[in-house]
């Protein structure tokens, strides 16, 4: 036999892991764990308990609490007991417990790599090599943060306890992603992992013991959905942060509506690999194999859609399919496997449903003869090929070892087909064409692209969604971010619990001087005055009663051609950030002329002077968000190996805005500002105390080259017309700052296609104060960070 012929049969012997320490560790447990709550192990309070098997047997690994609402109830007890404490530590003994846990992670790598596998059925070489040594890294990265919290973050702090439910494909990673970040910032934590893989948290359990982390700052509670949703329920915790599914991520949105929990989603994905014709296709073939094979494809941002340029379909596909007859599925522990178990059998099911549903809508299915394990929970690499756009496995998350092929001709309509899905999780694109990449990753609606390379992942970058793949990031800045909130904020009064201090009745109820005032407005929507569909006007009044004018009754069909005009205007987020910069230094600029005659206007309503400063004021933010359009840019981060990762800070898009009852001109300038400054197109509901506001206003854009669609403003009754804003599927965020029942109204009616959510939670911000009224809080609801990897390198 040549040396060729043997290379080419040359056979893999089995190279199993051994499992013992691990097993030895559950057995020291008797197989049989309680939860962790204040530091402790603590039984269920009502004696329930469930099994957690290995996916790739089927046999029992250890049983489990299952967590009742008294469980999550005595757990949030205990973070919230141990908060202050925690909270009063120095940055730098908080950092020196984050990097102990990393340490600690390191130090017991491979026992949690053996554990994480044997619980999951993900392949050892992908838990040891992938997995834990992320864990280790975000604790390492965010030990750091802990030490430059007061530093980097000055005037913010913590949200308080926190809720974090995580799901089953990356369990302990998963858990680094909440705990690390959360800790680093100052909070306490209780978290369920997902049932089907609860023995790595109760190992990191363990390890909090063992590196001495006090009592109740870390909180582990096992259960189910059930358990899941008391956590989210719970009165007492200040956040919840979930990764999951869509749809649990709807119902924890819906759950939440009504109270002042912040929130943020990491959910599913339906992630397009494209692939143009100058691509290096090995390597995209090999990329392809990380894309959706990795951990069986049950990865939330797994490249399941593969978009290849029409001209290299047949070629390509002949690639792919050569590389799958070489993919060893087989027992997770042994060394040299490729693909393990699938987790649950239920999951299991759900895969072969969707691709017979995939095939009956006409894929063409096909699978390499690869040997499959006989016993254990095996589904073998799919490729679906003639997939139409529109078919069930072409847009539903199937979460398994599945590649639902097509194909493009142009890079416009590569992009196309890639925005074609209601999520935006991450995606690929291969091209030996820096230019071309580029492009195409700028125009995809996802928080990661991944530019000839895959499922990248590090601490300093941070990983989350567009659309329905839910908001917020984890890791880097941004993810931080999430786990805090501005302290003024944090302890401000309700909506008119105590009068700012321009909110006092009119000393003088209007400016005498000023001409008698007949104003009638209309509604301004694309740049043009409209009138209102409904034909109706209000009588606007001011504080002595006297008629100051008409301001139009504004209805559903106007919000809708209103959000039709602003989808219209998005070109205004490609504009240079120095060409917007320009546009409302013009604004400022305009505005400062009419400065008399508007703030004359505006104190029939709230006085002479606060008219006066809401107008000067108005005047100084317009140009501060100005300052700020050039200069609220991204990073650049350097993870630890040859890629840059470009965090670009994108516009949301197209977003609502309801402003607050009391500051008309200033609060319409401290929300509509931000939202413009950064490329976002807004419809704004002006307060209903002074809709003639909306008259000073178009003149102004008018003059100020400001394109037609940027700004709507829709006048009427606020309630009415945010609803419709909220419920409406084309609109991505809505913010609204009236009060109390308005932030709960928005939150629960806009649960629909999960747009982003900013209100001021009720409580009362004064827009005349600098430091509550502007800045880097609002601009960072303005955007969501994509980030954009790029090898470099040989
Ligand atoms: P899931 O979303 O139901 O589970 C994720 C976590 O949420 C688990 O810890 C679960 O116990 C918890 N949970 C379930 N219902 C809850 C509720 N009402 N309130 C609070 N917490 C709740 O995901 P599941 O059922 O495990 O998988 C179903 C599908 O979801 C998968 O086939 C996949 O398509 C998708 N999925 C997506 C993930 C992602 O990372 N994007 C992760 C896991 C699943």
């Amino acid at each position: 036999m040549s040396i060729v012929e043997k290379f080419m049969t040359m056979e893999y012997g089995p190279a199993p892991e051994d499992p013992r320490e691990a097993l030895t560790w559950l057995d020291r447990h008797g197989r049989h764990f309680g939860h962790f709550i204040h530091g402790a192990w603590q039984a269920p309070a009502d004696g329930s308990y469930f099994e957690t098997t290995d996916p790739s047997k089927g046999e029992k690994l250890a049983t489990v609490a299952q967590g009742s609402a008294a469980d999550v109830d005595s757990a949030v007890k205990a973070a919230r007991a141990a908060l202050p404490a925690w909270q009063s530590l120095t940055p730098h003994a908080r950092a020196r417990y984050l990097y102990a846990l990393a340490r600690q992670v390191q130090k017991h790598s491979r026992w949690l790599a053996v554990l994480e596998t044997l619980d999951n059925g993900k392949p050892i070489r992908e838990s040891r090599d992938i997995d834990i040594p992320l864990v280790a890294r975000h604790f390492y990265h965010h030990a750091g943060w802990a030490q430059l919290l007061e530093q980097e973050f000055r005037g913010y702090t913590a949200c308080g306890v926190v809720g974090q439910i995580i799901p089953w494909n990356f369990p302990l990673l998963m858990l680094a992603w909440k705990i690390a970040p959360a800790l680093a910032t100052g909070n306490t934590v209780v978290l369920k992992p997902a049932e089907f893989t609860p023995l790595t948290a109760l190992a990191f359990a363990h390890i909090c013991q063992e590196v001495g982390l006090p009592a109740g700052v870390v909180n582990i509670v096992t259960g189910d959905g059930s358990t899941g949703e008391a956590l989210v329920k719970h009165p007492d915790v200040d956040k919840i942060a979930f990764t999951g599914s869509t749809e649990v991520g709807r119902a924890i949105r819906k759950a939440t509506a009504q109270s002042h929990k912040k929130l943020s989603l990491e959910l599913g994905g339906k992630s397009p690999f494209i692939i143009f014709e100058d691509a290096d296709l090995d390597s995209a073939v090999e990329g392809l194999v990380d894309g959706i094979w990795l951990n069986q494809g049950q990865v939330c941002c797994a490249g399941s859609r593969l978009l290849m340029q029409e001209s290299i379909a047949d070629k390509l596909l002949g690639k792919i399919q050569d590389r799958m007859n070489t993919l060893r599925m087989g027992p997770p522990l042994d060394k040299a496997i490729d693909i393990g178990a699938i987790v649950a059998r239920v999951q299991l099911e759900r895969i072969q449903r969707l691709v017979d549903q995939g095939v009956a809508e006409g894929a063409t299915c096909w699978q390499p003869s690869i040997p499959i394990p006989p016993r254990g929970l095996y589904f073998p690499p799919t490729l679906l090929s003639n997939v139409h756009p529109a078919s069930v496995v072409a847009q539903q998350e199937i979460f398994g070892p599945v590649l639902a092929a097509m194909t493009f001709r142009t890079p416009r309509e590569a992009v196309e087909l890639a925005n074609n899905t209601v999520y935006g999780l991450a995606a690929c694109v291969w091209s030996e064409s820096i230019n071309v990449s580029l492009h195409v990753a700028a125009q995809i609606k996802a928080g990661v692209v991944w530019v000839n390379c895959t499922n990248l992942f590090d601490a300093a970058c941070g990983f989350g969604g567009y659309r329905e793949s839910g908001y917020g990031r984890e890791g880097g800045r941004e993810g931080l971010l999430e786990y805090l909130e501005p302290a003024w904020f944090k302890n401000a009064p309700p909506v008119h619990a105590t009068p700012l201090a321009m909110d006092q009745p009119p000393e003088e109820p209007a400016d005498t001087t000023a001409p008698p005032i007949d104003r009638t407005v209309k509604l301004y929507i694309g740049g043009k005055q409209a009138r209102p569909d409904s034909g109706y006007s209000v009588e606007v009044r001011g504080a002595d009663g006297r008629l100051l004018g008409e301001a139009p009754l504004g209805n559903r069909k106007d919000i809708r051609n209103a959000v039709e005009a602003a989808r219209k205007a998005e070109g205004w987020g490609k504009t240079t950030a120095h060409n917007r910069a320009q546009v409302l230094y013009y604004v400022a600029e305009n505005l400062s002329q009419r400065r008399e005659e508007i703030a004359s206007r505006l104190s029939a309503v709230v006085g002479k002077k606060q008219a006066e400063a809401e107008v000067s004021l108005g005047i100084e933010r317009i140009f501060s968000y100005a300052a700020w359009a050039d200069k609220y840019d991204g990073a650049v981060h350097n993870p630890p190996f040859r890629n840059v990762a470009l965090a670009m800070k994108e516009p949301i898009g197209t977003v609502g805005v309801v402003c607050p009852a009391d500051a008309p001109l200033l609060g319409f300038i401290s929300l509509v500002m931000p939202a413009i400054s950064t490329g976002n197109t807004v419809i704004a509901i002006p307060s209903e105390k002074y809709p003639l506001i909306t008259g000073d206003f178009y003149q102004v854009f008018e003059t100020s080259d400001l394109p037609d669609g940027v700004v709507n403003i829709v006048t009427g009754r606020s309630t009415e017309l945010m609803k419709t804003l909220a419920e409406h599927d084309d609109v991505d965020a809505i913010w609204c700052f009236t009060d109390e029942a308005g932030a709960k109204a928005v939150k629960t009616l806009s649960v629909g296609n999960l747009k982003q959510v900013f209100t001021n939670e009720g409580r009362a911000i004064d827009w005349f104060d600098v430091k509550q009224g502007e800045g880097r809080w609002f601009l960072d609801h303005t955007v969501q960070v994509k980030n954009i990897w790029v090898p470099y390198g040989e």
